[in-house]
């Protein structure tokens, strides 16, 4: 199938993310989210990320324009209707992903394929909300995603081989690193990298070190770009609360229960960069 138009569901971090990595790979791109200033956020952070790139003589100022000409946001689901591909990136919340591909399986052709970038929910599960479950699979992208090269490509319990390789094929189009991943709660990355991130915060907790000294352990003593505490923040502490306690619930097995710590930081709204508080402060 030739995909020119893809929809993105959601113009948060994720889907405006995912949406300017689409326009920048030459696809027109319809991004959709319930109130208008979030599409406006959407928009705006695209904005601002590919002035970035032309203040570094990355692309150019026309090519960036381009770029941005090619992203309609709105906030109609019936605007997606052209979609060849739609690529949903909302809340990671079962019900509500369920609604939404119940919604696209109404308003768009039998032949356009759906995806959801879920961090580890069920693809069968938002499949069978749809009349087309062979075209339905996941199209995991990882934050920041304009620059993250790695899309975790999962293939539900009935996705057709075409889907699937449909999917690997735009993941490459983006220019990005495609792997194939079939369904289990949390995926690949997200299954060994949440837990660590969440044990992180046990030994905060549990006061054995700093935020400070987490972080500059695992950068120092593990060469990871980001202390597991930073990427808590960048991640989103909602994000990393519904993830872990996906794979809790799906598993059953108690070494998979959230720290207590993230909850009670959700609760209170210190939901990390985006609210301006997480571990760290970006006041
Ligand atoms: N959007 C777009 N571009 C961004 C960006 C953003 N939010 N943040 C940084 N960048 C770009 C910068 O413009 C810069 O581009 P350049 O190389 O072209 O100049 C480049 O990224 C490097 O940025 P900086 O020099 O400002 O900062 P860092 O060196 O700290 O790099 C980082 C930023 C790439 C985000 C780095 O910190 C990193 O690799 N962090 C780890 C990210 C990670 O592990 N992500 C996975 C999270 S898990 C996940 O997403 C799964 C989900 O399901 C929960």
């Amino acid at each position: 199938m030739d995909i020119k138009v893809i929809g993105v569901v959601g113009s948060g971090n994720m889907g405006s993310g995912i949406a300017q990595v689409a326009a920048q790979a030459g696809f027109a791109v319809i991004m959709r989210d319930i109130e208008d200033s979030f599409v406006q956020r959407g928009l705006n952070a695209i904005k601002k990320n590919l002035e970035r790139a032309v203040d570094k003589g990355k692309i150019g100022k026309k090519e960036a324009e381009e770029i941005v000409g090619r992203i309609r946001g709105t906030v109609n689901l019936e605007d997606l209707d052209k979609s060849d591909l739609v690529i949903e990136a909302a809340v990671e919340d079962i019900e509500v992903k369920k609604e939404i591909f119940e919604g696209l399986d109404r308003i768009c052709s039998p032949d356009t394929v759906l995806a959801s970038n879920t961090s580890g929910l069920s693809i069968s599960e938002m499949a069978l909300a749809t009349r087309r479950p062979d075209k339905v699979a996941g199209m995991h992208f990882f934050n920041p995603a304009p620059v993250m090269k790695l899309v975790e490509v999962t293939k539900g319990a009935v996705t057709s081989e075409d889907t699937f390789e449909l999917i690997m094929n735009i993941s490459r189009a983006m220019g990005k690193e495609p792997i194939a991943v079939n369904e289990a709660p949390l995926f690949v990355v997200n299954r060994i990298l949440i837990p660590m991130i969440n044990e992180a915060a046990y030994v905060l907790l549990e006061g054995v070190a700093s935020a400070e000294d987490i972080d500059k352990g695992m950068t120092l003593g593990a060469n990871h770009p980001l202390g597991p505490l930073a990427l808590a923040d960048l991640v989103g502490i909602d994000v990393l609360l519904a993830v872990q306690d996906t794979l809790y619930k799906e598993t059953g097995d108690s070494k998979y229960r959230v720290c207590p710590l993230i909850r009670k930081m959700v609760r209170a709204g210190h939901l990390g960069r985006k609210s301006g508080r997480g571990f760290y402060s970006y006041q």
